[in-house]
């Protein structure tokens, strides 16, 4: 028996240790907002989120995952900044690989939540896009990390 939280429920399930994480969440959970694209490692369709960190779910054996914490797209739960920067910007075309841009883009905002372009295109490098969505992507991000640079200021009331 494989235990593990997803999206912040406790999950047990029986399944080969080796199958890899997607097909886990997508197969037996039911989840299917990760996507597959080269099954490789090499695209980031299928990027979610493993303590926090974005991985690999094509090529992240279930088994990896056992006590740990995983989240997927579908954990964001839809209100999540990086979400509605997607939105404000229309960032998707044909949407594919889009779950795993959102994915890598949070974790990276989560770790450096004013990253400039130079860490974002490094943090998104691997996250392919054949739509060419890359700079709609960039400026979203930017736009979270615009509104983290921004602190309330204490209103006067004397
Ligand atoms: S499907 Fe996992 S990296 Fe391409
Ligand atoms: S939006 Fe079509 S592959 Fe990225």
């Amino acid at each position: 028996m494989l235990a593990f939280s997803l999206n912040e429920r406790a999950v047990e399930l029986e399944v080969d240790p080796e199958t890899p994480l997607l097909w886990v969440l997508r197969d037996h959970l039911s989840l299917l907002g990760t996507r597959f694209g080269c099954g490789m490692g090499l695209c980031g369709a299928c990027t979610v989120h493993l303590d926090g960190a974005a991985i690999r779910s094509c090529s992240t054996p279930v088994s990896l995952v056992a006590g740990r914490s995983v989240t997927t797209i579908e954990g964001l739960g839809g209100n999540h900044p990086v979400q509605r920067a997607w939105v404000e910007h229309n960032v998707p075309q044909c949407g594919y690989c889009q779950s795993g841009q959102i994915m890598s883009a949070a974790a990276l905002l989560a770790s450096n939540p004013q990253p400039d372009e130079d860490s974002i295109r490094q943090a998104m490098s691997g996250n392919l896009c054949r739509c060419g969505t890359y700079h709609k992507v960039q400026r979203a991000i930017l736009s979270v990390a615009a509104v983290a640079h921004w602190e309330p200021v204490a209103e006067d009331v004397s």
